[in-house]
């Protein structure tokens, strides 16, 4: 439990507060690459500003506040020029430094266009997604983590814009035992009661997700927490311990096991509404032959069904619909935290000391500007999680399991994926015998 005034200061994320100070101090993702490039000009609220992302006729991107200095009109209904993005209504134009560089209605010999600079962020592409820098000026480097930058990965990202404060979605990834819970009882509970073998998202083996939590820990890292569990059966030599899941300070947690990097971002859009970003890297073994992937698919996850009533046998739905159920901003003066919350308050104590460190306007943790420090930021990597197959461990690769039941329903290249899995599966040496 934290008072009621504390709980301000680690939720609130507008322009001057504590916690939108921190987390201006680093790089969020937006959208999609290929998001950009389908619609050319987006709309973006982040951390309580609009803003308008575009990409001009040369490839270029900008970031800019969303109303143009004329007549207020809001610039998503603008359109992408040579060097710029134009206003519809009377063609100003904007470079991604926000400076008004055409004016064409005035005289020629006019000086007022000099005059006109709108609000402007850096913001830069790697992996599919984009990303933007609100912060103090000079920004620290876009960190170039593994999944993002290595070769011969499949990537995709999905996404849901939810009703919840970014702090509820990060406290569900400190939040160890929920999985047994959450993806695992509830998930059993919700796949008996639907009753259908058919369906798809049965190929993925609830059993294992419902092990006991024996012991879990939160190691403080560098960049962040790593994540040490040991399930029911297991010992400390298991990767779910010895190796650990990172969490990258402040709103990125990962699952990186048996190929696959599943990242989430919990992108705090204002304090009431956050980006949840679901970012997945497949690795595949040498004896897979992977396609050059042209463009990494952006979609939207979906978490309700035909009626409006939450789907319950996925689990990015499953995650979406506990931190949406806490209310937009939970108030934490009034919760009971019990033992299974160590992660959590050791994320909360965390919080506050970067806070801290940035009101004494320091650079807080996980933030890099040394380029030859940030070629590639490796992260840890177990052989397997919930074994479903599709590890290494075994050749038991059945359909499905490395797309079902993940808030991929709206993704264009699950058949693709399936493929390589089993093709994977095919290739291992045990199958081959
Ligand atoms: S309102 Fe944008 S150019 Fe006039
Ligand atoms: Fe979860």
């Amino acid at each position: 439990m934290i008072s009621a005034a504390e709980n301000e200061t680690l939720t609130r994320v507008g322009p001057g507060t504590p916690c939108g100070e921190l987390m201006r101090r680093y790089w969020h993702p937006i959208t999609g690459s290929s998001h950009l490039r389908s619609k050319k000009v987006v709309a973006i609220r982040l951390l309580g500003e609009d803003l308008v992302l575009y990409r001009d006729l040369r490839g270029q991107i900008g970031l800019v506040d969303h109303l143009c200095a004329h007549r207020r009109v809001d610039l998503s209904t603008g359109y992408p020029v040579e060097n710029g993005l134009r206003c519809p209504y009377h063609g100003w134009t904007y470079n991604a430094q926000g400076r008004c560089i055409a004016q064409p209605g005035e005289p020629a010999n006019s000086r007022l266009k000099d005059r006109v600079k709108l609000k402007s962020y850096p913001a830069q592409e790697l992996g599919g997604l984009v990303f933007a820098y609100l912060g103090p000026e000079p920004a620290p480097l876009l960190p170039r983590w593994d999944y993002l930058v290595d070769d011969h990965l499949i990537r995709q990202a999905g996404f849901v814009v939810a009703p919840y404060n970014w702090l509820q979605g990060i406290e569900n990834s400190y939040d160890a035992t929920h999985a047994e819970w959450l993806h695992g009882h509830f998930f059993k509970y919700a796949l008996d009661e639907q009753g259908d073998p058919a369906d798809p998202r049965y190929q993925i083996n609830v059993e294992p997700m419902m092990r006991h939590h024996e012991e879990f820990e939160y190691e403080r890292v560098p960049y962040g927490l790593l994540r040490r569990v040991v399930l029911e059966g297991d010992q400390k030599d298991a990767d779910t311990y010895n190796i650990g899941h990172a969490k990258m300070f402040p709103n990125i947690t990962t699952i990186n096991a048996g190929g696959t990097c599943i990242s989430t971002y919990q992108v705090p859009i204002d304090d009431t509404h956050t980006l949840y970003l679901g970012h997945r890297a497949y690795r595949f073994p040498h004896w897979v032959s992977v396609p050059e992937q042209e463009e990494v698919p952006w979609f939207e996850i979906p978490t309700r069904d035909a009626n409006g009533d939450w789907i319950r046998n996925d689990i990015v739905a499953q995650d979406i619909m506990v931190m949406t159920a806490q209310g937009p901003i939970m108030d934490r003066s009034q919760e009971l935290l019990a033992t299974t919350d160590i992660g959590v308050v050791k994320y909360r104590r965390l919080l506050k000391e970067q806070i801290e460190l940035v009101r004494g306007d320091k650079d807080p943790i996980n933030t890099y500007r040394d380029p030859a420090a940030n070629q590639r930021l490796v992260l840890p990597h177990s052989r397997d999680f919930y074994d479903r197959g599709v590890s290494g461990k075994s050749s038991s690769y059945r359909r499905g399991s490395a797309t079902g039941a993940l808030g991929m329903q709206n993704s264009p290249i699950n058949d693709l994926i399936e493929d390589l899995f089993e093709q994977a599966a095919r290739g291992r040496p045990e199958f081959a015998k």
